[in-house]
């Protein structure tokens, strides 16, 4: 099954000549890893037009998106506006922005539909709350997976992708813990089974499902060896071109030998 590597720059770099120099590298040498394997960067807004010369091969994401498709909203982007620059997925519920800017179960639903309706993919994250301790996950998980999709039929549901990113697993938390591989699949599945539910088993196994948290050249052995763990949501090494090169080829080797 294909695998997906997303890079989320965050608020990085500051200048485009920085975010072509992390982008280009990647981009020379995608010809090497592009069966069974998609990448995307997700750079900050300002950077999609500029980049969207630049990459061809790896594909373009978005951090953000408004659920309206314009009018008035100060500080917007539309999905509509996104897709002029080859945008193809949109990270919607990150744990930054439920935490640090207040998105809401409601507003992350209305984004969903929204990107869905626009045909953008979106790339829903499950796992991040305040709170959230590592042996509650699972129902904080479900509570979050079932609001993300109450305004969606099945057809809807199969368009998305989902990323597993428990907020105590990422690398810029204070006193952040690791996420075993073992605890990274423990998850998959249990957001495979929600899926099940939604839109049967033999369905909810050919979507995907991302593990995200601290996933670099290091540690990225312990994901890949689980054939459940669909790719990775990469932050801080997707800045440096040479660990988020080793993350995409680890995922790639063990994708040819699945
Ligand atoms: P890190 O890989 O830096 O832990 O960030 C994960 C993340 O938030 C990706 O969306």
């Amino acid at each position: 099954m294909t695998k997906l590597i997303i890079g989320n720059w965050k608020m990085n770099p500051e200048t485009i000549e920085q975010a072509r120099g992390i982008l280009l590298p990647i981009e020379h040498k995608m010809h090497l890893v592009q069966e069974n394997l998609e990448v995307c960067v997700c750079p900050p807004a300002v950077f999609l037009a500029p980049l969207n010369h630049t990459s061809h091969n790896v594909v373009l994401g978005a951090q953000n998106v408004s659920w309206l498709d314009g009018g008035p909203l100060t500080g917007e982007v539309s999905g509509s506006q996104l897709k002029q620059w080859k945008v193809k997925y949109v990270i919607l519920g990150h744990s930054e922005r439920r935490i640090y800017l207040g998105e809401t179960e409601e507003m992350i639903s209305k984004k969903i539909v929204q990107v869905l309706k626009t045909r953008l993919v979106p790339v829903v994250c499950l796992g991040g709350d305040k709170a959230a301790k590592k042996d509650e996950m699972k129902p904080l998980v479900t509570r979050q997976f079932h609001a993300a999709i109450k305004n969606l039929d099945r057809k809807q549901i199969e368009k998305i992708v989902f990323a597993y990113e428990p907020t105590w697993a990422i690398s810029t938390v204070k006193n952040s813990e690791h996420a075993s591989g073992e605890h990274a699949r423990e998850l998959i599945l249990h957001i495979q089974e929600l899926l099940s539910h939604e839109v049967g088993e033999a369905r909810a196994k050919n979507m995907l499902i991302l593990y995200g948290g601290t996933v670099n050249k290091n540690n990225v052995h312990e994901y890949t060896k689980y054939p459940e763990i669909d790719g990775a949501l990469v932050g801080a090494a997707s800045l440096d071109p040479g660990d988020f090169w080793e993350v995409v080829h680890e995922f790639y080797r063990e994708s040819i030998h699945s």
